[in-house]
């Protein structure tokens, strides 16, 4: 299943939430700066470890403070200009996300799993938000017909403005 809400992804308890994180893995500002905020110190330790990230790559963590149970911390690209391949890149952070997802749900010998994505890359990396809709949808929509048993993951997109909020309903036929 595929949704939307508007809301604060900090604050929802999914079992996994996406963070819009940078190459470093270090602490940001924007949904970044909230997940590290609301998940405590123990987050900038957990993400030392991994070295960083490379964009379109995703790490998971534990969610320490916050309510849901693990983080997966998605490089989108930065967007410069729309030349260089900042399309394929931010496809592959859905994608990479939702495989960490789907293995997951099977390590822990999980029949659904919830997973709450941010608008990657569409804040202070700038991606358009009417470019990147389409992208985190029909990229979430082709892992779900190429492997059925990713069907199980209940994918809700968290929009923080109502601008994206109607964008992604719109993209979902949604009323
Ligand atoms: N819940 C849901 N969405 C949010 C929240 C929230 N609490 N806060 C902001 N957004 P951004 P990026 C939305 O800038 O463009 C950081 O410094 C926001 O309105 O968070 O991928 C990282 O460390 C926008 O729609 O991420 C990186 O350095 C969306 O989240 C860099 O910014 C993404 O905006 C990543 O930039």
């Amino acid at each position: 299943m595929i949704n939307t809400l508007k809301g604060d992804l900090t604050r929802l308890d999914f079992d996994i939430i996406v963070n819009a994180a940078n190459e470093q893995l270090a602490p940001g500002a924007g949904v970044c700066g909230a997940i590290f905020k609301g998940a405590g110190p123990q987050l900038v330790d957990a993400c030392k470890q991994l070295s960083g990230c490379r964009t379109g790559q995703a790490k998971m963590t534990l969610s320490y403070n916050l309510p849901c149970k693990a983080i997966i911390h998605a490089v989108g690209p930065i967007w410069r200009g729309g030349d260089n391949q900042e399309e394929d890149y931010l496809e592959a952070a859905y994608w990479n996300s939702m495989c960490l997802a789907y293995e997951y749900m099977k390590r822990h010998r999980l029949d659904r799993l919830s997973i709450g994505f941010p608008c990657i890359s569409t804040g202070i990396y700038g991606f358009p938000k009417e470019l990147a809709c389409p992208i985190a949808v029909s990229t979430v929509q082709r892992m779900m017909s190429i492997y059925p048993q990713t069907r199980n993951i209940n994918v809700t997109f968290v929009c923080f403005d109502q601008e994206d909020y109607l964008l992604y309903k719109k993209e979902l036929k949604l009323r």
